[in-house]
């Protein structure tokens, strides 16, 4: 099965005393900046380069799709193999920014396609998919047991998402010396659910096809399996992992996560505070920095010229730069646009999206139907999402369910006031403008999922713009000045890694919570 690449079977893991959890690697579908369609990317591009700071020897494995191929630079090949009927080959390079180890793997067959890395150009998932990522995730299994040329071995493997939920099952499986296994869960919706059969076809005990194991209502998924076979599950904010043990939000994982509550935390996501950084962001005509906001107003004027807006400096500007999709009441807003439009005679909006056909199509009819008042691109720029961020004034972002989102984060460092529902990260992030617990308000927080509800906090967003300028530049300081970076959650990741990658003994280990300061 293994053409090259060094059998390290026989070799004993490295003592694990006072390097513990230092060596870890991580699995993910998608890492900025060699792929990205979502937030999943940030994080999986960021974090590492954080841990890396705090000491810890990082590398990443991901697919290599076209993209990836083009972005990584010199690649070396590092073993080649046969899976699951598929010849690949992994690759050996250097991520373009901070440098640290990356290993691609290139099976052209499953990768090699045009479209996103989970759907075609018309937006059906690849029929596929199963077969796709279970190859990804044997091949980074492969590496995680030190199957590479240099006999590299992780402490803890750190696997995001349902493309790699595979991977704690399959490590489970293992007999000899394995690392120890983090899965986080970023989305909790997508969950990777495939035939059982299909997963059958991998050769797995039987045990992991019944309900104990990672069946899911008559299927195998993905996303149970990387739940269920981890030594340890995180999501990305505390919040989320509240909601996620209840039934509203943790589409039918909630029994399973509070059987496994003692395993299970959240830790909330940072931003690339280098990459968004209004004072040096090389996609900007203009950069500022707090307390001297000067330059964000040449970012509206450029902002409002390129979207054929009106040139207005005092016209309220909103975006929105998420997803068209339900999670992120993109149906609501668009709903709402006319009567927002009709109540708000100066305000502009501005909105980058794609996601649902129908929605992009209420969407570009808006902007005819409000023609220099409401302009919208559909498509996927990730230069246009910085600009749009510099220079808007607030960002409308509702969401069903946000488990983090980074986006309320990025404008928030920008100095865009965030106009958020009151539900996951979004909860733990933005602090509303009338909360008279804390000086440190950042924007504007509505509850529930109507329509009435986004326009009532707009309405009060706007008062503040309109009438109470002192006010809102306080909440304009207070928003650039809230520290999202990476540090605090590096730090807590790597105290779970330590505990994850020390002597790991279950029945008499504390809960995580506990220990994760
Ligand atoms: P999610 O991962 O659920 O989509 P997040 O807020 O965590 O939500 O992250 C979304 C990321 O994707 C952000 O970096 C955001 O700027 C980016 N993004 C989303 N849609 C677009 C788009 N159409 N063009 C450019 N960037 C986008
Ligand atoms: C997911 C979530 C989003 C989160 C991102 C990164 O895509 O929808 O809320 O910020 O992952 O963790």
């Amino acid at each position: 099965m293994y053409e090259s690449g060094k059998d390290c079977s026989s070799q004993a893991f490295a003592p694990r005393q006072d390097g513990a959890g230092r060596r870890v690697l991580v699995a993910a579908s998608e890492i900025y900046p060699l792929a990205k369609t979502g937030g999943l990317a940030d994080v999986c591009g960021a974090l590492p380069k954080a841990l890396s700071a705090l000491g810890a020897d990082m590398r990443m494995v991901m697919p290599a799709y076209p993209e990836a191929l083009d972005a990584a630079g010199k690649l070396q090949v590092d073993m080649a193999a046969e899976i699951g009927g598929e010849t690949l080959r992994v690759l050996r390079g250097r991520m373009p920014d901070s440098g640290l180890p990356v290993w691609l793997v290139d099976c052209p067959a499953l990768f090699d396609r045009p479209g996103t890395p989970y759907q075609d150009a018309s937006g059906q998932d690849w029929p596929d998919n199963f077969l796709r990522f279970a190859v990804f995730a044997q091949a980074a299994a492969m590496l995680a047991l030190g199957y590479n040329s240099e006999g590299w071995r992780p402490d803890v493997v750190h696997a995001h998402d349902w493309h790699t939920g595979l991977l704690p099952l399959l490590l489970h499986a293992e007999t000899g010396p394995r690392p120890a296994t983090l899965f986080t869960i970023h989305n909790a919706a997508f969950q990777g659910n495939f035939a059982l059969n299909e997963a059958a076809a991998l050769g797995l005990d039987r045990g992991y096809l019944t309900p104990q194991g990672a069946e899911f209502y008559g299927q195998f998924s993905c996303l149970k399996a990387g739940i269920r076979y981890a030594d340890a599950v995180s999501t990305v904010s505390p919040g989320y992992a509240r909601e996620l043990m209840t039934p509203e939000f943790g589409y039918g994982m909630e029994g399973l996560l509070r059987q496994r509550q003692d395993r299970f935390l959240g830790i909330m996501n940072g931003i690339d505070a280098d990459v968004w950084n209004p004072a040096g962001d090389p996609h900007l005509n203009a950069h500022y920095s707090r307390p001297d906001c000067g330059g964000k107003a040449a970012c509206k004027r450029e902002l409002q010229r390129s979207f054929g807006l009106a040139v207005e400096n005092d016209a309220p500007l909103a975006i929105s730069a998420s997803r068209l999709t339900s999670q992120k009441m993109a149906d609501v807003l668009l709903t709402s646009i006319p009567a927002i439009m009709a109540e708000h005679p100066r305000l502009q909006l501005a909105l980058i999206g794609r996601g649902d056909r129908q929605l992009e199509q209420g969407f570009t009819a808006m902007s005819e139907r409000y023609p220099g008042r409401v302009a919208v691109q559909i498509g996927y720029e990730e230069s246009l999402a910085h600009r749009m961020h510099a220079g808007a004034d607030l960002l409308l972002h509702g969401s069903r369910f946000e488990p983090c989102g980074l986006t309320q984060l990025y404008a928030m460092r920008y100095g865009t006031l965030p106009l958020v529902r009151r539900v996951g990260g979004l909860a733990d992030s933005v602090i509303d403008c009338d909360d008279i617990a804390t000086p440190w308000r950042t924007g504007f927080i509505f509850d529930g999922i109507s329509g009435d509800a986004l326009q009532h906090a707009l309405r009060r967003g706007l008062a503040v713009y309109e009438r109470q300028r002192e006010d809102w530049f306080a909440l304009q300081r207070n928003a650039m000045a809230a520290d999202f970076g990476w540090r605090r959650s590096a730090t807590q990741y790597l105290q779970l890694y330590r505990r994850l990658g020390g002597a790991w003994a279950p029945e008499a280990a504390r809960p995580l919570e506990a220990a994760i300061g």
